[in-house]
């Protein structure tokens, strides 16, 4: 066999997916290592999805998704996020995982760098890794509650240096980043001429503070910012995001996605119009129901002693384990399932810095996360168990 190129024999493994594919096949185990919705998808979703496959609306669509798709998007961000874009800058995508290799792909040459977060999300890594970019990680502190900090950034700049990631609301972490720093970073990025890279996937999704999108105040068209339907409408599975791209770069950004999936598979684009303009409840009930699990697990995990990062977006916790995990909280987490039943992200799959967390899912069953917090030993009850 031929060998295949350095960079696809190095690209990074999720260390997410290990925990949870061995928790799934533990019987009885209580999963909260995945970010997956609960809630069953809205019958007017499943119906649009079917009437497309019923009267065969299912040819190739343009590259950049159909009309009626990319106009529902347009509204959808006026309203929801106060962001105005002209449907020519709008590219519907296979998720936002999709979305943000076309970010990448467009921005990012052989050897140049990307500042991303960490922790952060796993395919802010992987994804640079594959388009043969360096991700460059920029730290977030305990002591800064886990915010970017200018600081830092700044003393990572090389003369590679092309683009920054922010991601909030954030996963693993739950933060959000206020408006005051997002323009901060917005004005980094040009005092230093980054391209933006901004995932939301959760943007729908934040208690009591409000999602401010870079693209807000992008007046110097540098900000691609990517969106989906998987969190915000648990559609998870039916694979529709999309990406807003600077003016001026559709038709370059048409030819990008024609190389690599030519378009979005038909009727989930219809199903995804139908989630964008019909009624919204299933985002106001998720939205309700993963507040008040963080509520009621940050209550107790304060009761208990433990030290996180309360909730303010997305649907994770971040747990300090460290009186756990004795410096490996990979290993720690396939020892909590063992022992306990108990299926937990660990944090170093977000990156180094990741190291004596976990993050927990709040996105299932409310009795089950409050049961499988009580299985994990308290810090003061620590010495006893590991
Ligand atoms: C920050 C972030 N970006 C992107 C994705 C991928 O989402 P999608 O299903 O839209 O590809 C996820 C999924 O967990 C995520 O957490």
């Amino acid at each position: 066999m031929p060998q295949l190129p350095p960079h696809i024999r190095t690209q990074p493994e999720s260390g997410i997916r290990l925990i949870t594919e061995r928790a799934w096949n533990t019987p009885g185990a209580i999963v909260l290592s995945v970010g997956e919705p609960q809630f069953p998808l809205a019958e007017h979703v499943t119906a649009a999805g079917m009437d497309a496959w019923r009267r065969d609306d299912t040819n190739y669509t343009a590259n950049s998704g159909i009309p009626e798709l990319k106009a529902a998007i347009e509204r959808a961000l006026a309203e929801q996020f106060a962001v105005r874009v002209e449907p020519d800058r709008v590219m519907v995508t296979a998720g936002a995982v999709q979305a943000m290799h076309l970010a990448m792909s467009m921005t990012l040459a052989t050897g140049d760098e990307i500042l991303i977060p960490d922790p952060g999300y796993t395919i802010f890594e992987m994804g640079p890794h594959l388009v043969q970019a360096k991700p460059v990680r920029y730290r977030l502190r305990p002591e800064h509650d886990f915010l970017p900090e200018i600081s830092e950034l700044e003393s990572l700049i090389t003369p590679r240096s092309r683009a920054l990631l922010v991601n909030s609301p954030s996963n693993p972490l739950g933060q959000v980043i206020p408006e005051n720093l997002m323009r901060d970073l917005y004005a980094f990025a040009s005092r230093h001429d980054l391209w933006l890279i901004s995932d939301e996937c959760y943007g729908a999704f934040t208690f009591g503070v409000e999602h401010v999108s870079p693209l807000r105040f992008d007046t110097e068209h540098r900000v691609f910012a990517a969106y989906s339907t998987s969190k915000t409408y648990g559609m998870t599975g039916i694979r529709v995001g999309w990406l807003v791209c600077p003016p001026g770069l559709s038709s370059t950004l048409n030819a990008v996605q024609e190389s690599v999936v030519s378009c979005i598979n038909t009727p989930a684009q219809w199903a995804a119009v139908a989630a964008l303009s019909g009624p919204q409840d299933y985002v106001e009930h998720a939205r309700d129901s993963y507040r008040e699990s963080a509520r009621a697990a940050s209550e107790y995990l304060r009761e208990r002693g433990f030290r996180f990062l309360t909730p303010r977006g997305a649907f994770y916790l971040w747990l300090d384990v460290s009186h756990l995990s004795g410096g490996d909280v990979s290993a720690w987490t396939l020892h909590a399932l063992d022992e306990w039943g108990i299926g937990l992200a660990p944090g170093s799959a977000f990156g180094p810095h990741g190291e004596g967390w976990v993050r927990i899912s709040l996105a299932g069953n409310r009795l089950e996360l409050l049961e499988a917090l009580s299985r994990i030993p308290a810090p003061s009850r620590a010495s006893v168990t590991r």
